[in-house]
């Protein structure tokens, strides 16, 4: 039996933990800064991982059913470790069941140096069959509150990453998404919860959550009675129709929980985050990106060689460096010429292609340009030779009719004939065309028969679980095989955009709404948690918009296009060509330097953003202007070195703008920004600031003595 206080710390975040006299785990603290108990008693403080059957007053994080049919479990300390690993510590808390044979081990992984800590949880047992989990929370945190506000990211198709800011009241506001597909079109699994009132970009404290879970997740924030007033917050995959059947001497581990706070507001939480994410998350993080040109909106599936050879001469000289080929290139027996046939079939539609992919990469290479492949490994359509040989091979239930949404079905992964199939279709794309450098891996419908042939009938409900695992099994064996092929994740644009699938890839899809304005609200939503380096963002005709507007706001982030290049007048092209040069000019800043949320699009017409280099020599603002309004004031600036003299130039502009370069000293910068010089909507403005050396003072003029 373990007893003592346990102190798990990545700088700022943190828990203090402490075993109760009855061998109980309690949490004393779970927020930033210093973490003391005062003169309570211990017992006064929340279970750290309360159980169902072990304190009536709270929502369990576990709820199982031993073998022998008990219901509850009740948790005592067993023991305690910490070991050190590359760049912080892992720390081992194992509980046992008082009375049954079941091991519970809560771990912590810090990041001190991001300030950032990871948590999960892993479950094991050797009772004389299987029990069953019925909730298992990755981590269930009760957060002191005063005045809770909750930010939490969803909505749907083309409605990826919408804001809502709400405040907590009595009671549980539950947040669950559905599937295992593309859940995060409904739910992102990332929140922010500002304990004490809102929390602004540099005021207030704020909690950052994700759960790194490519499948359906569920967070739930109950807020207890007075008088210790306090959030649960329930954190794991959903449980819903997700019983996991578990053999004794397996173990199961839950998904993980990332957690970042910020005792002084959002942009320090933003920063932690980021480099977390570029340092430990993201593959090849420190790598700048490409900017990639798609040819979906251009051509949908309505392509063959000669359009696509033009394309790719266009790309080039709007000065794109990647040809990405979209859907529609394969299907032999099944051509897919539309959403009804053809996946599966990952060969070369000759008809359309006939030098094959091999052929339309040299083309790309003999332009300057790298070439990428769009895939949607997971899928079959039922018109393919995959199907018909194969039937058996979808995730289906035996009595139900197999429903189709977007006249495909949904490959089972926990079959290990299907991981081969899908891992030897990549290999051998990637193989016989050495000349692609990157995928889109997309995957477009949900699961409506969950359901697998390798599970045995009792235990059809690990489905949820297993076949996620079986994804990421699936992708870090290519990862694995192929470190230099870039990876894009998109699923119906931003359907599973978590930092558990981001390990496999460098970069996600966050939407196929490419409207500038909804884009500027999903980026910066999204740029909380992700750099922008991972935000693919690419300029397209959406709504007719203006192409200026739609480059500046895409700069912000992986600036790519996705436009019928052979359509752009000569006005359209040139304005194209330029960003991208601007783009090149600050690539190294948008996806590496500190970002600054500067104004916010939720609250007026105008938004604002800035990043700015570690060593704060250079920086970019992006200023754009949603809505009509009556013009001035200015744009406020973050980050610069007060003592440092910036000459700021216009860089790129949509619209009517007139914003002549100033050379002004960083404390005058940072006290009154720059002349706000937009009014009219879909306008923006990009300036360029580097510092210069000061500009010396006037010699004094010599006063002649009389
Ligand atoms: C959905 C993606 O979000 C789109 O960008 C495109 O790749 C289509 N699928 C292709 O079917």
């Amino acid at each position: 039996m373990y007893s003592g206080s346990i102190e798990v710390r990545a700088g700022d975040a943190g828990y203090r933990l402490e075993v109760d006299g009855d061998g109980r785990l309690r949490q004393v603290g779970f927020r930033p800064g210093q973490i003391e108990r005062g003169p309570f008693a211990v017992e006064v403080f929340p279970l750290a991982y309360p159980t169902w059957g072990d304190d009536p007053g709270c929502s369990p994080a576990l709820r199982v059913t031993n073998h022998d049919g008990v219901t509850t479990t009740r948790l005592v300390v067993d023991a305690y470790e910490q070991v050190p690993l590359d760049g912080g510590e892992e720390h081992r808390i194992r509980l046992v069941d008082r009375d049954e044979p079941l091991r519970i081990v809560l771990v912590f992984r810090t990041w001190p140096s991001d300030q950032v800590l990871e948590q999960w949880v892993e479950i094991s047992h050797d009772q004389p069959g299987p029990l069953v989990l019925h909730e298992i929370a990755a981590a269930a945190p009760a957060v002191s509150v005063e005045d809770p506000w909750l930010t939490h990211y969803g909505g749907a198709w083309a409605g990826e990453w919408t804001t809502r800011e709400e405040p907590l009241l009595l009671g549980t506001k539950l947040l669950e998404s559905r599937g295992a597909v593309r859940p995060h079109l409904q739910l992102s699994p990332f929140f922010l919860l500002s304990p004490s009132g809102r929390s602004s970009e540099h005021d207030g404290a704020v909690l950052a959550g994700s759960l790194a879970w490519g499948g359906a997740v569920r967070l739930a924030f109950e807020r207890g009675h007075p008088p210790w007033d306090h959030v649960r917050v329930w954190c794991g995959h959903s449980p819903q129709g997700a019983d996991y059947v578990l053999d004794p001497g397996i173990v199961f581990t839950s998904p993980r929980m990332v957690w970042a706070w910020s005792a002084s507001g959002r942009a320090q939480l933003t920063h932690r985050l980021h480099r977390f994410v570029r340092d430990n998350v993201v593959r090849d993080g420190a790598r700048l990106r490409t900017t990639v040109f798609n040819n979906w909106e251009a051509t949908f599936f309505d392509f063959d060689e000669a359009k696509l050879l033009s394309i790719i001469d266009g790309a080039r000289e709007l000065g794109a460096e990647l040809f990405l080929l979209d859907d529609g290139w394969f299907g032999v027996e099944h051509p897919r010429d539309g959403d009804h046939a053809g996946l599966g079939d990952w060969d070369v539609n000759p008809r359309k292609l006939p030098s094959g992919i091999t052929g339309l990469a040299e083309a790309a290479s003999s332009a300057g340009l790298r070439f990428g492949l769009w895939v949607e490994p997971e899928m079959v359509s039922p018109a393919s030779h995959l199907y018909g040989s194969h039937p058996e091979w979808v995730v289906s239930q035996p009595t139900r009719r197999r429903y189709e949404e977007r006249h495909q079905l949904v490959l089972d992964l926990c079959r290990r004939d299907v991981r081969e199939f899908v891992i030897t279709t990549l290999e051998r794309l990637l193989q016989e065309n050495p000349g692609i450098s990157y995928l889109k891996w997309d995957a477009n419908r949900d699961i409506t028969e969950p359901g697998s042939a390798v599970l045995a009938a009792d235990r059809q409900t690990n489905f949820w679980v297993d076949t996620i695992r079986a994804r990421w099994e699936v992708m870090a064996e290519i990862a694995g095989r192929h470190p230099d092929t870039e990876v894009m994740l998109c699923a119906s644009g931003g359907g599973r955009v978590d930092l558990g699938t981001l390990r496999y890839c460098h970069e996600v899809w966050l939407s196929d709404n490419t409207d500038a304005a909804t884009r500027v609200r999903m980026q910066w939503a999204a740029s909380h948690f992700l750099p922008p380096q991972v935000i693919g963002a690419h300029v397209t005709r959406w709504g007719g918009q203006d192409l200026a507007f739609a480059c500046a706001v895409a700069m912000s982030a992986r600036f790519g296009f996705d436009l019928d290049s052979d359509g752009l007048s000569a006005e359209e092209r040139a304005v194209c060509r330029r960003a991208t040069e601007a783009y090149h000019r600050i690539r190294d800043l948008v996806q590496h330097g500190d970002l600054h949320r500067l104004v916010s699009p939720d609250e007026g017409a105008r938004a604002a953003l800035e990043s700015v280099a570690a060593d704060r020599s250079r920086a970019v603002v992006f200023a754009y202007q949603l809505a009509d309004d009556e013009g001035g004031g200015c744009c406020p600036l973050a980050g610069l070195d007060p003592g440092l003299t910036y000459q700021s130039s216009l860089l790129y502009f949509a619209g009517e703008i007139a914003s002549p370069p100033e050379r002004r000293i960083g404390a005058d910068l940072l006290a009154s920004g720059l002349p706000w010089p937009l009014r009219h909507a879909a306008t923006a403005a990009i300036w360029e600031l580097a510092a210069v050396p000061a500009v010396a003072a006037p010699p004094d003029i010599p006063v002649a003595e009389e």
